[in-house]
């Protein structure tokens, strides 16, 4: 299967930016900034923006996802928020285990499962984050570490569920600082995501499984990273929030 028979994936991960009001604004320079998009067009906002997004987005080619979910469906958990939730909005895709979740609020590998599992469960498409620390490239540990990640972030989920799986593949010291991986770097460890993919599920989910890059991917260099045979969209954090950025990162995608 060519690369051309996986849908590529543009999703914006708009962090902890954004009022519900800017957000509006945002969304309406977007609806025609990727009113063209021959890719799949995501944005991730924060829960407080999401219903403006899914409102605002009706009728258009933009998916709107959430940043995070709670594993549990419901209960004594303050502050959380379930995937039937985001489901009962109209939200279709969630992002899990992202690096900022890992570092700053405890996220682990069996959490990040936990969570991906239950938003399948739900009906959620899910994007997967997975990525090696500075510290953990320099020890030469990158695949053995995304390897392990993208195990356990997997363990208990089908064959069929991975239709609803796309795993980011995001250096955690290319995030927001400017520093993006190469494209040389990027294809290899998506190939060795696909791989293990591959090990768990077969040649044929492996090759339908959309692997994106992310990590300070911007108008600039969104074609070099993207025209490698692996790299299947890009999960996309500051350029995510100026529409003309986003919209030539999926004209990009789009070719
Ligand atoms: P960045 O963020 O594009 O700002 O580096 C990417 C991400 O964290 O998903």
């Amino acid at each position: 299967m060519k690369k051309s028979a996986r849908k590529a994936i543009i999703a914006g991960n708009w962090k902890m930016n954004k009022t519900a009001t800017e957000a509006a604004q945002l969304i309406d320079e977007l609806i025609p900034a990727v009113a063209g998009a021959d890719c799949e067009v995501v944005i991730c906002t924060p829960f407080t923006s999401l219903v403006t997004a899914v409102e605002k987005t009706k009728g258009t080619n933009i998916h709107v996802g959430a940043e995070n979910v709670h594993f549990e469906k419901s209960g004594a958990f303050t502050g959380e928020i379930s995937a039937d939730m985001l489901v009962d909005l109209g939200v279709e895709y969630v992002i899990t285990g992202h690096s900022e979740r890992r570092q700053y609020f405890a996220e682990t590998d069996e959490t990040v499962n936990k969570r991906t599992k239950a938003a399948l469960e739900a009906g959620l498409k899910v994007i997967v984050c997975v990525g090696e620390s500075l510290a953990q490239r320099e020890q030469g540990v990158t695949e053995e570490l995304v390897r392990m990640q993208t195990k356990i972030a997997l363990q208990g989920v089908t064959a069929e569920e991975m239709s609803r799986v796309i795993i980011a593949y995001e250096p955690v010291w290319a995030i927001g600082t400017g520093r993006t991986a190469t494209a040389d770097q990027a294809q290899e460890v998506c190939v060795a995501i696909r791989k293990v993919i591959g090990e768990l599920y077969g040649e044929v989910v492996a090759e339908a499984t959309t692997v994106q890059y992310g990590g300070s991917m911007n108008a600039k260099n969104a074609d070099e990273l993207l025209g490698k045979l692996d790299v299947d969209g890009g999960l996309i954090g500051g350029a995510s929030l100026k529409a003309p950025d986003f919209g030539a990162i999926v004209a990009a995608a789009s070719k």
